[in-house]
C-alpha cells in the first residue's frame, strides 16, 4: 500500500515526493523524475495553496523561455486553478499574471521575457523546468526570494526537473533541497495497490518508445549525459539568443527537410553583413502535408526577400513546394560528413569569440502537441543534445563515421543550409518538375 494523502477537501492524492512537495519548508527545493510522475500537477497545487493562504501575497511562475510555457505548465496551472475556484487571469491570450480573490497574484514569465516577475520581492518563485536554467538565472530568481517584506510563513523558490547531465548545478548546489519523484508517485498511473492502471500503461508504452538520452532521462529519471553528441560545442547560452530585428538587407534563406510521421522542417535563416547567420523563425512539424506547409511558408513570408529555397531530395515535395510558393528550389548538398563539420566551424566561437550561427529565441512557429505527447524533440535546438554518433561494437561512439539517424530533422535542414550558404554549388540545379 502506497502512503497517500487526499487534499483537504478535494479527492486530490499525492504521494511520494508529490506528497512531500505539499509541506517542505526548505527555502530551495526542487522535485527531480522522469516525465510524467506529477511533478508539475504537485508543485502547482503548492503553489495555489501558498497563495491562497496567505492574502495580499506575490508570486511567481517561471520557465526559462516564456512561450513554452503556453500549452505546458499553464495548461496544468489552469486546471489545477478551475478545480480550486477563486482565481481570475489577466493579460488576455498570454496571462501576465492571475489574481486570487484574496489578493494575492502570480506573475507569469519566462528568463527571456521576465515581465514583472523580477521587479520586485516574490513571496514564492516556481520554476517550470529547473534543468533548462542556468545557475545564474537561478541565484537571479533567488535575489527577488530573499524572504524580505515577505508575507508567507515560507517564502521560497521551488521548481520541477526531468533529468540533465551528471554535470548540472542542479545536483550540486548545497542549498537546494532535491525530492525524486516515481513514476509510482502519480495516481493516474498506479492504483494504490501499486499496480498500473489503463493510463500507466499508455503512458509507460509512449516512455519505453524512446531512445538513447532522453530514454535515460524521461523513462528512468537517470541524470545522464548524452554519449558521443555530434554537436558537443552547442551551447545554449553561446547560440541561443535573444530575438533581433532583422534588416531588410540581409540576405534570407528557407531550408526545407520533408517529412508527414516524422517532422517536416522549415528553417528560416538571415546572414548579416559579416556572414553571420540567424535561424529566425522555424516550422517543426508532423502529420502535415507540404501543400499545407507550403501554403504556411507563403503566409509567413510575406514581405521577406528569400533568396534561395534549400530541399532536401524529395521529387514530389521539392514540385509541390515550386508550385505553391513559385519559386525554383536549390537541391541540398547530402554529404553528412563535411555537413557537420561546415556547421561545427560556425558553432566553434570565432576570432572575436563570437560563434558564426545563432539560433533566435522564439522561432518556432506552432508547438507541434503530437511530439510534445511522445516527449520528442519539438524544434531544432532540443535535437542538439540528442543526436548522436553511432556505437561501435565496443559500446563507443564511432566519432566521425556516422550519426544515429535521430533527433536529425531539424539539424539535417541546418547543414543544408550551412553547406549552401558557405560552399555555394557551382552550379544551382532547379527541380524541373
Ligand atoms: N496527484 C495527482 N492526481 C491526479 N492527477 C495527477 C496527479 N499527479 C499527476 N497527475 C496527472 O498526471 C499527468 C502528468 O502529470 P505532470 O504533473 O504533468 O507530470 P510531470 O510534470 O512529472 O511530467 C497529468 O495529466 C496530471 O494531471
Ligand atoms: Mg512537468
Amino acid at each position: 500500500m502506497l502512503a497517500e494523502l487526499a487534499l483537504a477537501g478535494s479527492s486530490v492524492l499525492f504521494r511520494g515526493a508529490s506528497l512531500e512537495a505539499q509541506a517542505i519548508t526548505a527555502h530551495e527545493w526542487i522535485v527531480a523524475g522522469p516525465a510524467e510522475t506529477g511533478k508539475t500537477f504537485a508543485l502547482m497545487h503548492r503553489l495555489a495553496g501558498i497563495l491562497e493562504g496567505t492574502p495580499r501575497a506575490s508570486g511567481a511562475l517561471v520557465r526559462k523561455v516564456r512561450t513554452d510555457m503556453t500549452g505546458n505548465v499553464l495548461v496544468t496551472w489552469q486546471r489545477v486553478i478551475d478545480a480550486r475556484g477563486g482565481w481570475s487571469a489577466y493579460g488576455g491570450e498570454e496571462p501576465k499574471w492571475f489574481d486570487h480573490t484574496n489578493g494575492s497574484r502570480l506573475y507569469i514569465g519566462g528568463m527571456d521575457r521576465p515581465g514583472k516577475v523580477l521587479s520586485g520581492e516574490r513571496d514564492v518563485i516556481c520554476v517550470n523546468q529547473a534543468e533548462e536554467l542556468h545557475l545564474e538565472d537561478w541565484e537571479t530568481l533567488s535575489t527577488r526570494c530573499t524572504g524580505r517584506g515577505a508575507v508567507v510563513e515560507y517564502p521560497m523558490l521551488f521548481g520541477d526537473c526531468n533529468p540533465g547531465p551528471p554535470s548540472h548545478w542542479i545536483l550540486s548546489r548545497p542549498s537546494l533541497k532535491v525530492l525524486h519523484s516515481r513514476h509510482e508517485d502519480n495516481p493516474t498511473l498506479y492504483d494504490e495497490q501499486g499496480n498500473l492502471t489503463p493510463q500507466g500503461v499508455r503512458t509507460m508504452a509512449v516512455l519505453d518508445a524512446l531512445t538513447g538520452v532522453r530514454r535515460e532521462r524521461l523513462r528512468f529519471g537517470r541524470w545522464v549525459s548524452a554519449e558521443g553528441v555530434v554537436y558537443d560545442l552547442f551551447d545554449l547560452g553561446a547560440h541561443v539568443i535573444p530575438r533581433l530585428e532583422i534588416p531588410a538587407s540581409w540576405p534570407r534563406y528557407r531550408v526545407h527537410d520533408f517529412g508527414f510521421t516524422n517532422p517536416y522542417v522549415c528553417q528560416w535563416w538571415a546572414r548579416d553583413d559579416d556572414g553571420r547567420l540567424y535561424r529566425y523563425r522555424e516550422i517543426y512539424r508532423t502529420q502535415r502535408l507540404v501543400e499545407d506547409h507550403a501554403k504556411q511558408i507563403k503566409a509567413l513570408s510575406v514581405g521577406e526577400r528569400i533568396v534561395a529555397d534549400v530541399c532536401d531530395h524529395d521529387a514530389e515535395g521539392r514540385a509541390t513546394l515550386e508550385k505553391y510558393l513559385g519559386i525554383r528550389t536549390t537541391a541540398a548538398r547530402k554529404d553528412v560528413l563535411s555537413g557537420i563539420e561546415a556547421v561545427k566551424s560556425r558553432l566553434r566561437p570565432a576570432g572575436d569569440g563570437k560563434p558564426r550561427m545563432f539560433f533566435l529565441v522564439d522561432s518556432l512557429v506552432e508547438r507541434d502537441p503530437s511530439l510534445v505527447a511522445a516527449h520528442l524533440p519539438v524544434c531544432t535546438e532540443e535535437e542538439m543534445g540528442v543526436y548522436v554518433w553511432a556505437l561501435g561494437p565496443d559500446g563507443r561512439p564511432r566519432v566521425k563515421e556516422a550519426p544515429v539517424k535521430e533527433n536529425d530533422h531539424g539539424l539535417d535542414a541546418t547543414r543544408y543550409l550551412v553547406q549552401h550558404v558557405d560552399k555555394p554549388m557551382l552550379e544551382v540545379k532547379s527541380f524541373q518538375g
